[in-house]
This record gives structure tokens, C-alpha cells and sequence, in this order.
């Protein structure tokens, strides 16, 4: 989609690596008509923006200058690498359970209701627009097993204009006759259906791509595995996501389903399933061996922190400062419902406290996690772990712009962060991520387009 080319004008802030964000009081951004970002200059004299432009060779009669507000600046958008979207209406309940126990109680019925595409595009809506709402331009999404819903799911995210993996979620056994595939031909039948549409939807793949989604070995045959990874192999282009090593009660029953293997690394790598296009939800409990794997095969890490501690029984914090170390990918997921909150902000919050968690039980070998590196994985990391750092993540040039302007003066619009005038973007910056909500989200862009704000 065409708009015209925009140069934002202020205060900008984007991480270069997991030790490396960049803030800087007042950079040049211009968005070119495809979305792109076709100059970055990372310190202007704001009077002089207009002789900046021509200088770039851009007509500043064909750009129309954003400046950014008092307490305003840029941030990449946030990157939510593993929720379920429909689960987005039992948010927050099941409190404590334990996983398989909250599947059969709460979640099954719940998303059994997306055989109904009257429900699922109401849902559905709703869903796109409140992760939109919070600066979550990109998402991976769990649809339901229905191919209509799943189908509508897609629709939506490239209607909204939100960037997004959306998957059919296959589970063939383990799950009550009401919400389960019909049988494992019917389940792969309609993970090629959705495939199809979803590529002729967005044929280049921009916007919208879909993700493989075995729910969870205990959930698929070995034929449904061996199924999907028959598809992996012969589209290299599509990303593949499940849960992993979660709990302990998961694992258990994984390994009584599976007693040919010690472990889940060597059971989804048999099945073809691990590889640089994986994003491993949880990875709670790990070995050496199973760290060892993943950063081999490159897969990567949707750090769940809120639902980890909440729902599901890993009630663990996850190693991700050894992840971090040892150069594994990792990005955050909110893990709606699972997790209550739709919040990225929550999770970077949630992920601090369970890394200052870790960092006591590790004796100090695990150190907690700073600002600046949660605010890595909400963003640059997440893009990462997605396979979609080559286009979004941080404003280098040449990369799509998917950002969000925010604010963090405005009582009368509620606004909660409370800003002086003498405090540094540094410390405005920190106020926002510990303090902030979907107010201080002023405006979204993904690709360019408008897709919050006036
Ligand atoms: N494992 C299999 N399905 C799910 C799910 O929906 N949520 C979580 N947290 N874990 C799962
Ligand atoms: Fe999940």
C-alpha cells in the first residue's frame, strides 16, 4: 500500500544488540511511499530539518515533517512471539492450574466456541485491535483447529494492518472429540488450506505468513508431527512454533507418549520440526543437552514470563540470561491467555522480576535482567526469534517502519508516567517501560501505514 513519504523529526530509541540501546535526542527518520526507511540520520539540528531533507535529496515539499511533542520519541513496535488469539476472551482465568488441567477446563471450551466464524471474527477483532492498541505490531499467533476461524484470523491482521504469523493449530489426540482434528489427514488437509489462502491473501508474504502449529507432541500423533514436518521441509519459508519443556506435568506425559526419546529437543528434531524458523514457547526446564541443541539448530525462544508464573505449572523462571549467553535466540511472548496480560510492557516488567528470581535461586550465576536488555527482547529480539530481523526490529535503513510514538506527558489523556522537565531521555525512557500502558501508545505504524492514532 502506498503512502505518502514521512520524515519523523525528535527523540529516538531502538537497540542495536542485547548490550546496545541506542538513544538519541534527535535523529531524522524519513519513511518512504513503500513503508521503508530510506534515511536514518541520527543527529539534526531541528532547525535545519528542511535543508537535512533536501540535502538527502528529497523535496520537502513531497515529505511532510513530523515533530515529535514535548516527552514524545520513537520506539520500534513491539514484537509478541507467542499468544493465542482465541484465548483472547478467558484472559486471566485459571489462576495456578496446572497445564493439562487448565486446557480440558478452561481452554478447550473456550476455543472449541471458533467453529462459529460469527464468534471468531467478533473475537478475532477485538484481539487484533487491543494488541494493535498497545504498540504489538508484529505477532505469532495460535489460532484455533478450525481452518475458517484461522482463515478469518489472517484476514483480519491484513485488514488492521498488523504484521503476523497466524497458525493453524493442529491436535489430533489427548483433547476432548468436541476440539480435536477429525483425524490426522483432516488436520494436515486444513494446514495446507490455510497455507494456500493466507499466501494468496499476501502473496509476497509481507504482512501476513503462516505458521506451522503442532499445539504440542502430547496433543499430535507421531504421524501429525511427521505430517508438518513433510510441510516444513518442502516450504522453507514457513516459520514453525509449539510449546516446550513447560512443566513438569507436560513433560512427564510428553516423555510417557514418546519413550523412544530422553527428551523434547530429540523428539521435535526427529519429526523435522527444529531449525532456525522454530520459536520454542517457554523452555522452562532445560539440560545442557537441550540448551546445546537449540543453539545449534538455531532455534529460537518465546520467553513467556507472566504466564510461566501463573498458569500452566512451570511457576519457574526461565534461563534466559544463560540463553542470552550462550547466543540463543530470544524475543517475549504475552502468552494471552495463559498469561493475563496482552501487555508487552507487563511481560518486560514480569521478565526483570522473574530474572531478579532466577539470579537468587542461580546464586548470582543467572544475573536479572536490565531495562535495556528486556526492552532487546520486546523488540530486536522478538523480531529474531520471528525470522524477521532482516525487516523490522530496530530503524536500520532499508527495513520496513513499524514503530510507535509515545507519550509520556498528558494527565488529562491519563497518561500515568509522571515526567520533569529536566529528567533525560534515559529516564524518561525507563519512567515509560515501568510505568507505561496503552496510553503513552500515541500512534502505531506498521510498514508505514497508520494503525493507532490521528
Ligand atoms: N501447552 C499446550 N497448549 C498450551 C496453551 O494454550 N497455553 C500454554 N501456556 N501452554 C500450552
Ligand atoms: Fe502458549
Amino acid at each position: 500500500m502506498a503512502h505518502s513519504a514521512k520524515a519523523f523529526l525528535g527523540p529516538v530509541i531502538h537497540s542495536l544488540s542485547t548490550s546496545n540501546l541506542e538513544l538519541l535526542p534527535c535523529a531524522l527518520l524519513v519513511v518512504n511511499s513503500e513503508g521503508k526507511i530510506a534515511s536514518f540520520l541520527r543527529n539534526v539540528d531541528p532547525h535545519q530539518a528542511q535543508d537535512t531533507l533536501r540535502a538527502l535529496n528529497f523535496s520537502p515539499d513531497l515529505v511532510t515533517i513530523h515533530r515529535l511533542g514535548p516527552g514524545q520519541f520513537l520506539i520500534p513496535g513491539f514484537v509478541d512471539t507467542h499468544n493465542h488469539a482465541p484465548q483472547w476472551a478467558q484472559r486471566g482465568l485459571g489462576q495456578g492450574m496446572h497445564i493439562l488441567d487448565w486446557l480440558d477446563a478452561i481452554t478447550f471450551p473456550n476455543e472449541a466456541r471458533f467453529r462459529d466464524p460469527d464468534y471468531a471474527r467478533r473475537i478475532y477483532a477485538s484481539c487484533v485491535d487491543g494488541f494493535l492498541r498497545q504498540g504489538i505490531t508484529t505477532a505469532s499467533y495460535y489460532g484455533s483447529i478450525h481452518g475458517e476461524a484461522t482463515k478469518i484470523l489472517a484476514d483480519l491482521c491484513l485488514e488492521k494492518g498488523q504484521r503476523a504469523l497466524v497458525g493453524k493449530c493442529n491436535m489430533t489426540r489427548n483433547a476432548p472429540e468436541y476440539y480435536r482434528d477429525a483425524s490426522v489427514e483432516e488436520s494436515l488437509r486444513v494446514t495446507e488450506e490455510c497455507i494456500t489462502h493466507i499466501r494468496s491473501l499476501d502473496p509476497a508474504g509481507k504482512l501476513v505468513q503462516h505458521v506451522l502449529t503442532p499445539r504440542f507432541a502430547i496433543s499430535c500423533d507421531a504421524e501429525t508431527l511427521q505430517g508438518l514436518g513433510n510441510i516444513a521441509r518442502n516450504n522453507p519459508d514457513l516459520p514453525i512454533q509449539t510449546h516446550f519443556n513447560e512443566a513438569e506435568q507436560e513433560m512427564t506425559a510428553t516423555m510417557e507418549l514418546f519413550p523412544q526419546f530422553t527428551n523434547e529437543a530429540d523428539l521435535y528434531e526427529h519429526y523435522g520440526l527444529l531449525g532456525k524458523r522454530s520459536i520454542l514457547a517457554h523452555c522452562c526446564y532445560m539440560s545442557e543437552y537441550e540448551m546445546k541443541r537449540l543453539k545449534t539448530l538455531g532455534c529460537g525462544v518465546a520467553h513467556c514470563p507472566i504466564s510461566n508464573m501463573t498458569v500452566g505449572g512451570g511457576f519457574m523462571a526461565a534461563p534466559i540470561r544463560d540463553f542470552m549467553r550462550r547466543g540463543i535466540k530470544v524475543g517475549l511472548g504475552t502468552d494471552s491467555g495463559g498469561g493475563f496480560s496482552s501487555s508487552i510492557l507487563d511481560a518486560m516488567r514480569q521478565a526483570m522480576i522473574a530474572s531478579h528470581a532466577r539470579e537468587v535461586t542461580s546464586k548470582g550465576q543467572d544475573k536479572g535482567l536490565s531495562i535495556d536488555e528486556v526492552f532487546h527482547l520486546a523488540t530486536l529480539g522478538g523480531a529474531q526469534v520471528c525470522g524477521l530481523d532482516d525487516k523490522i526490529g530496530s530503524f536500520d535503513v532499508g527495513k520496513e517502519f513499524d514503530a510507535a510514538l509515545v507519550g509520556t506527558r498528558g494527565g488529562e489523556q491519563g497518561i500515568m508516567t509522571i515526567v520533569e522537565q529536566d529528567d533525560s531521555l534515559k529516564t524518561v525512557f525507563e519512567k515509560f517501560v515501568m510505568t507505561g500502558d496503552d496510553r503513552n501508545i500515541v500512534e502505531v505504524y506498521v510498514q508505514g501505514r497508520r494503525v493507532k492514532g490521528n
